[in-house]
């Protein structure tokens, strides 16, 4: 009997079943459109903890696990802060498992006629799910958030050795990071 490729993409989750950040409805339909079908990008949602969402993010730094309860406070902390938070993550629709995550927070100006500008925070692809794109999808994603929430620009940190990434998903090299570690 020939070997079992995929496992069945009934165990997917849509969006209408999920209790979601922000609305899908803002993540540009270019970018999704541009997705591998057995992938696909939406916002966090508050059951992400069971889908590997710290697994992912510790693939970019320590995510020691808080527990449950403790993730899903953080969750409806970060919804409440209203229009600020938009975290996205992309699914493999084959596991319903995080590949792929990343956040844009958006911090008001009093300059510049109340500006704002949109920070891209914490992308962090699935050690096994690098090279086909993803990163850019969410890069992507971010920027059309951030943009459209009326960002005069976008911004992020990054080591030297993501400086080609960044590049490719069309950022380039301004000023210099300080840092204070406490
Ligand atoms: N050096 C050179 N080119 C790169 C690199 C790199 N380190 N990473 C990706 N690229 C290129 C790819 O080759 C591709 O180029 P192409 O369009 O010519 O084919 C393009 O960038 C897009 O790459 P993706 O496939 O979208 O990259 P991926 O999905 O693997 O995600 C990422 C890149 C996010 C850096 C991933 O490797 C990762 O999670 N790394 C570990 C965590 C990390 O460092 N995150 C970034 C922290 S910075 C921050 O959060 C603001």
């Amino acid at each position: 009997m020939a070997a079992i490729t995929r496992i069945d993409a009934t165990c997917f989750t849509p969006d209408s079943e999920l209790d979601l950040l922000f609305s899908p409805d803002i993540i540009s339909l270019e970018v999704k459109s541009a997705l591998h079908p057995d992938v696909h990008i939406r916002p966090l949602a508050s059951t992400d903890y069971k889908r590997g969402h710290l697994s992912v993010l510790s693939v970019l730094t320590a995510a020691p696990d808080p527990g449950e309860a403790a993730w899903v406070s953080h969750f409806e902390a970060l919804r409440a802060s209203g229009s600020t938070y938009y975290t996205l993550v992309i699914v493999d629709k084959r596991t319903d498992r995080i590949a792929g995550v990343g956040t844009v927070f958006i911090e008001r100006k009093f300059q510049r006629g109340l500006s704002c500008v949109g920070h891209i925070e914490d992308i962090a692809v699935d050690e096994k799910q690098q090279g086909k794109k993803l990163g850019l999808r969410i890069i992507q994603a971010l920027t059309g958030i951030s943009e459209n929430s009326g960002a005069y620009k976008t911004i992020l940190n990054c080591s030297d050795k993501n400086i080609p990434f960044y590049q490719k998903c069309g950022f380039e090299k301004k000023e210099n990071e300080m840092a204070k570690y406490t």
